[in-house]
């Protein structure tokens, strides 16, 4: 399958267009530093800066996971808009990519995340629960809705909810890590926020299993069957680090240093992969202890 895919040289799409690549399909790659890209993603790899670049070499499927990282900077208005923005830019590319396309591609795999539920207590969160009003939800709402903008052209359309990554050169871990491995790590204000996460390998195969099963379509979970407090992760994290984790962070504190942002860290949603499973999707790593043995003992 030829499949273009944005945010490509991301902590995710890095692995993606890799696994693509050996799996035999053609990837190519749109993105705003095409030089750098080469030198990132597997020889070969068709980079160009636009998504609209690619008229002339029309892709089968679409893999969209470009955006401003979420968690990279404090909440200001601008910022906001820049979250917004760059995720709806893209979109709507694609969607505009599909429309001018004689053969448009079959289907587009497009990313959202857990922040489209809001903060949901300790509620089991499926791909049927009502969302929590915030500004997380909305974003995730307006950059799924663009998504599927690009149905009326034939294309189906499947929206992943990304948990937190694991992975084990980027990502969340690569910022828990340095203070963990000192002592330095702990539990987040109460610690009973739930942090739905998934393996990057598993993700990797589910956006795989999407592009590949032609009757899969709408919102899907993207976290492991087995979603943890972040007093949980913390613990498992510093067990297998062989460090205490003993020094909180209050809310207050967080609140503080990351303004409105701090809510990514505070709250949560017990996340499951109902609809995936149902599909007959099997997670490679289905518990933390075992995912994180993987990405630590390397
Ligand atoms: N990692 C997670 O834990 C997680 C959790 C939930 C949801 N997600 C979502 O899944 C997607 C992929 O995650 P990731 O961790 O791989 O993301 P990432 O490493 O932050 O990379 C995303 C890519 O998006 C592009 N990008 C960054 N800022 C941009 C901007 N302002 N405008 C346009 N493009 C921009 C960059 O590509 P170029 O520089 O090559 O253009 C970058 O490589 C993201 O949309 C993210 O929100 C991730």
């Amino acid at each position: 399958m030829r499949v273009l895919v944005t945010g490509g040289t991301g902590f995710v799409g890095r692995r993606l267009c890799a696994d693509l690549h050996e799996a035999g399909h053609e990837v190519l790659v749109a993105s705003r530093s095409p030089e750098r890209a080469r030198g990132v993603l597997p020889a070969g790899t068709d980079v160009r800066p636009q998504v609209l670049d690619f008229l002339d070499r029309p892709p089968e499927g679409v893999v969209n996971l470009a955006g401003e990282p979420i968690a990279g900077k404090r909440w200001s208005e601008a910022q906001k808009q820049r979250l917004v923005e760059s995720r709806l830019e893209t979109t709507q590319a694609v969607v505009e990519l599909c429309s001018r396309l004689e053969q448009p591609p079959q289907v587009l795999v497009s990313a959202s995340a857990m922040g489209y539920y809001g903060d949901q207590g300790e509620r089991v969160v499926t791909e049927q629960t009502p969302p929590h009003d915030e500004f997380v939800h909305r974003l995730c709402e307006r950059w799924e809705r663009t998504a599927r903008e690009a149905e009326p052209y034939g294309v189906r359309v499947a929206l992943v909810r990304i948990g937190i990554v694991l992975g084990h050169d980027g990502g969340t871990l690569e910022r828990l890590l340095p203070p963990f491995r000192l002592g330095l790590g702990g539990p987040l204000g109460s610690g009973r926020q739930y942090m739905p996460w998934i393996h990057r390998q598993d993700l990797v195969r589910m956006i795989r299993f999407l592009l590949e099963h032609d009757e899969l379509s709408g919102p899907f979970n993207a976290s492991a069957p087995a979603p943890v407090t972040n007093a949980e992760f913390t613990r498992t994290l510093a067990r297998h680090l062989r460090r205490p984790a003993l020094l909180p962070a209050p809310a207050f504190a967080l609140r503080l240093a990351f303004g409105e942002m701090a809510r990514v860290l505070l709250t949560g949603a017990r996340m499951q992969p109902e609809r995936i499973q149902q599909a007959g999707f099997e997670f490679e790593y289905p518990g933390l202890d075992q995912a994180l043995g993987e990405i630590l003992g390397r």
